[in-house]
């Protein structure tokens, strides 16, 4: 009965080759990554920038806000989600591009990406 209320750990995988184990349901992918000390690409925290978008490979994720604001319906459909805004729901698999710039070095705007 209290394993009901308990929140069970699972990992996060990076590019196939990093992996969390470990991580909380309670926090985001963007969260565990970088408490992980990985370089994952982030500005804003909050889902409005889009410099956390990462493809879902495996798993599911609880999406926090959404995502359309950010990201175009095409990239939406090829499982591109928000890091920062996506909580895993089971062991999750995720591919991003760890040499981004970030966007802190980009002149300011927003916009689909
Ligand atoms: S860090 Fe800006 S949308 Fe995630």
């Amino acid at each position: 009965m209290l394993s009901m209320f308990t929140a069970k750990p699972v990992s996060l995988t990076i590019n196939d080759e990093i992996v969390i184990a470990q991580t909380s349901v309670k926090h985001s992918i963007l969260t565990a990554a970088l408490a992980a000390n990985i370089a994952f690409p982030h500005h804003c925290r909050v889902g409005s920038c889009g410099a956390c978008r990462c493809k879902l490979v495996a798993g599911e994720v609880k999406q926090l806000t959404d995502s359309a604001y950010v990201l175009s319906a095409e990239a939406i459909a090829q499982g591109m989600i928000l890091a920062c805004q996506s909580l895993p729901k089971t062991d999750v698999n995720i591919h991003v591009n760890l040499r981004q710039r970030p966007l802190a070095d980009e002149p300011q705007g927003h916009g689909h990406v």
